[in-house]
């Protein structure tokens, strides 16, 4: 067939333009993260069961590892005393498990998604400290012994530690007393002596926070209780923490000796707001997000995935907290673009600058 020497040029001359483009495209988060580093992502129930397709695809090409972002927190598993729920849960971690994806239990105890009978004694009194450890003993036998040998790792205990270092005031706590912590770590160990234990908690940039943290795991490892790590949720904003703090902060939960994590990553772009508040403030980018912003949050992200490549030796996994703005907890009635994914499934400016800081680091 005859074509005209220009149209072929041309077209050679487009395919070698998309060429770049292409491979930023193709590029997979998995393959260029530091050796000995996992990167994954908490899926919801409608990606583990395969519903959200789009998603699925590009959760099993970018990710080596998976958090169930809600179906295994204590009342989504265990509505009831004498009730367990696995259905979804086992499709969760056989989505994993197919992908040989590293698979994490978040989590096991907590004060939120817990249902009110779990603290409940008789007489409309709240349960004594011998009927919360036996239920807190059965849900961390039942669950984790379940998954032994397919859950790499569980949040043991997640976020209790208040602002000012201290132990929060929590139900398990006020049932239970201090050692509510200690007994979780105990019991995961049992149900399965080879997963990795984690504690798991946010704002670990503030240094009271973060001691009133590393006290507690110093604590435990002194009891002899297994703990493998620290995970640092990362929910941040575009300005705070400054790179300076997370660096910091790092380097100090390091220090305890145990493998740190960034476990729940997102960049909150919307003001924080209280009700009531006037909608143009609240909800600023309601109708799509300027460029500039979009440019502000490629460049957050590659700050943090500098400091993450810096610290390569310190932290062993990175987990966003979703994979689409679309699918991300932070949107709450208004629009938030935290993630590295559009609405419509395609990578934003934050994602092919973090493939570029990975790039320029191997
Ligand atoms: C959030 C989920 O993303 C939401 O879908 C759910 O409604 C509430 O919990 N810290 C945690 C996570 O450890 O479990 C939370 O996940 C976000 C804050």
């Amino acid at each position: 067939m005859y074509r005209p020497i220009r149209t072929a040029l041309a077209v050679t001359a487009a395919v070698i333009a998309a060429a770049p483009m292409m491979a930023r495209q193709d590029a997979a988060l998995k393959d260029l993260i530091p050796k000995g580093m996992v990167i994954g992502v908490a899926i919801n129930q409608r990606q583990s069961d395969g519903v959200d397709a789009a998603a699925v695809d590009i959760i099993t090409k970018q990710f080596n590892q998976i958090t169930p972002e809600n179906l295994l927190k204590f009342q989504p598993v265990h509505p009831a005393a004498d009730r367990y729920t696995f259905d979804a849960q086992d499709r969760f971690v056989q989505f994993g498990v197919d992908r040989k994806m590293q698979v994490v239990g978040h989590t096991l105890v907590w004060h939120n998604q817990t249902g009110p009978w779990v603290f409940q004694g008789t007489e409309g009194k709240p349960a004594d400290r011998e009927t919360l450890l036996a239920r807190m003993r059965d849900h961390i036998h039942t669950v984790v012994g379940r998954y032994k040998g397919k859950i790499h790792g569980w949040d043991v205990v997640n976020e209790a530690i208040d602002e000012d270092g201290s132990l929060r005031k929590t139900p398990w706590r006020d049932g239970i007393g201090d050692d509510y912590i200690a007994k979780a770590f105990e019991f995961a160990r049992q149900a399965d002596p080879n997963a990795e234990l984690y504690y798991n908690d946010y704002n670990l940039e503030k240094p009271q926070k973060r001691a009133g943290v590393i006290e507690l795991v110093k604590s435990l490892k002194a009891r002899g209780l297994r703990i493998d790590g620290i995970g640092n949720q990362a929910h941040w904003r575009l300005e705070t923490p400054t790179i300076d703090e997370m660096d910091q902060a790092l380097v100090d939960l390091h220090t305890t000796g145990l493998k740190v994590m960034y476990t729940e990553l997102d960049i909150n772009l919307l003001p924080p707001a209280g009700r009531g508040a006037d909608p143009a403030v609240a909800n600023p980018y309601a109708n799509g997000l300027s460029d500039e912003k979009q440019q502000q949050l490629a460049k957050r992200y590659a700050d943090i995935f500098g400091l993450i490549v810096k610290h390569r030796d310190r932290v062993s996994r990175v987990t966003f907290w979703g994979l689409s703005d679309a699918d991300s907890w932070l949107n709450r009635g208004r629009m938030n673009y935290p993630l590295l994914w559009d609405r419509q499934r395609q990578p934003k400016p934050a994602f092919h600058g973090i493939v570029d800081v990975l790039n320029r680091a191997r």
